[in-house]
């Protein structure tokens, strides 16, 4: 029996969804109907018997590995009513346009996939395939940390979260995947949608101070920065209350711009931490909390607030202690990086801009303590001493 019009189903979701489960139900009904059926799957996905398509549950159903999507049409044969794809994700973006063919022929198509990556990115050729789509059913997991509806999978290497720009294969380390819902997907190094190139530097104006060489940051640039990192926090963090956690005292006055671009719920705490030994400008890679935390931030979501990540060693500090007291996430935002100075590799998740290595003074960094009240962010001259 041939049906009367074709069309393309979509069933997605995260890992541990079912995704493959319902797949081989839809294919079994159709088959007591004595539909004819033709399932394919891309070779990539070997994990069980490469002959068969095969749920986390142990169902399966018997499947034609093809190496790429243009292999599909030929392979089907003129009486099949039912042509399925399972692990669609994997396909070229040519996968679209073989579904289209088939449903144009009359063919009931029903695809599987997963709709996100390891970094909560659309997937291949999924976005494609679900607005071309008649029917779209996305299934949820269960979240492994919290146990509620998981839409998100969570990649984990050696036990962490893989990073956002994590090779596909990381050698010699053990990898596993879970399910997770939005709250729980953790993916360290996200870049955010940024305009933080390193700016030019802009030679000093008259009446600015003479220490400085010139403005590598105007204050309209700041501004407008400070905006974007407000609407990216906001949207991350929606729904929930974030605990802004300022490191004094060079993040005070990118605090108090950056909060008023918040649109969620957040409360603020300070920590006093010295890298510098008094009178080096140069890290030390000796850490001296001066001042901790006023609050038990277990189970809150804290966000460190920095003015510059230099060589990581504070931050990395920070991090480590935070950890240790369990908090419902931990997070960090730095106005400036000095991206090519790390020894220390710490992830940041909102980074204002990334800068060269200049001495850079002003909008809460400070030459000996002073011009911290900079509205820009300056170079100061080589060679420069400060006499007060
Ligand atoms: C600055 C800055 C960071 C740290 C970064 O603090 O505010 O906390 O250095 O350097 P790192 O990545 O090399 O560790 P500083 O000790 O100058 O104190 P301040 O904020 O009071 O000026």
């Amino acid at each position: 029996m041939k049906h009367s019009h074709g069309s393309i189903e979509i069933i997605t979701g995260s890992m541990f969804s079912g995704k493959t489960e319902e797949l081989i139900r839809r294919l079994r009904r159709a088959r007591i109907a004595r539909q004819s059926i033709q399932v394919f799957k891309p070779v990539i996905d070997n994990r069980y018997a490469s002959e068969k398509v095969k749920s986390h549950a142990g169902t399966e159903f018997e499947a034609t590995p093809v190496a790429r999507a243009a292999e599909v049409l030929p392979l089907v044969r003129p009486d099949t009513t039912v042509v399925a794809l399972d692990e669609a994700q994997f396909f070229e973006p040519e996968i679209a346009e073989v579904c289209r063919a088939l449903a144009a022929r009359g063919v009931r198509v029903i695809v599987a996939g997963l709709d996100q990556d390891f970094r909560g990115e659309p997937f291949g050729s999924m976005p494609q395939l679900v607005s071309l789509a008649e029917h779209v059913d996305k299934l949820h997991a269960i979240c492994a940390v919290c146990g509620n509806e998981a839409s998100r999978t969570q990649r984990l290497i050696n036990g962490e979260p893989a990073q956002y720009d994590d090779p596909v294969v990381v050698v010699g380390a053990s990898e596993l995947y879970e399910a997770r819902c939005r709250e729980h997907h953790l993916v360290p190094r996200r870049p955010t949608p940024s305009t933080s190139q390193p700016p030019a530097l802009q030679p000093a104006q008259p009446g600015q101070p003479e220490m400085l060489a010139g403005v590598l940051i105007s204050e309209a640039q700041l501004q407008a920065r400070i905006r974007e990192l407000g609407d990216a926090i906001s949207r991350d963090y929606a729904g929930r209350s974030v605990l802004l956690l300022c490191i004094l005292r060079g993040g005070v006055l990118f605090l108090t711009d950056l909060m008023r671009q918040l649109s969620v719920l957040h409360t603020l705490d300070f920590m006093a931490i010295s890298s510098y030994d008094p009178g080096v400008r140069r890290s030390s890679g000796q850490v001296r909390i001066a001042l901790d935390v006023s609050q038990n931030i277990e189970g809150q979501h804290v966000l460190v607030i920095e003015d510059i990540v230099d060589t990581g060693h504070t931050i990395a500090a920070v991090l480590d202690l935070l950890a240790t007291r369990r908090p419902a996430s931990l997070k960090i935002c730095t106005l400036l990086d000095k991206a090519e100075r790390r020894e220390v590799q710490v992830p940041i998740d909102y980074v204002g801009f990334t800068i060269p290595n200049h001495f850079v003074v002003g909008y809460g960094l400070d030459v000996d303590e002073y011009y911290r009240n900079l509205p820009y962010i300056g170079v100061v001259k080589e060679g420069f001493v400060f006499h007060p």
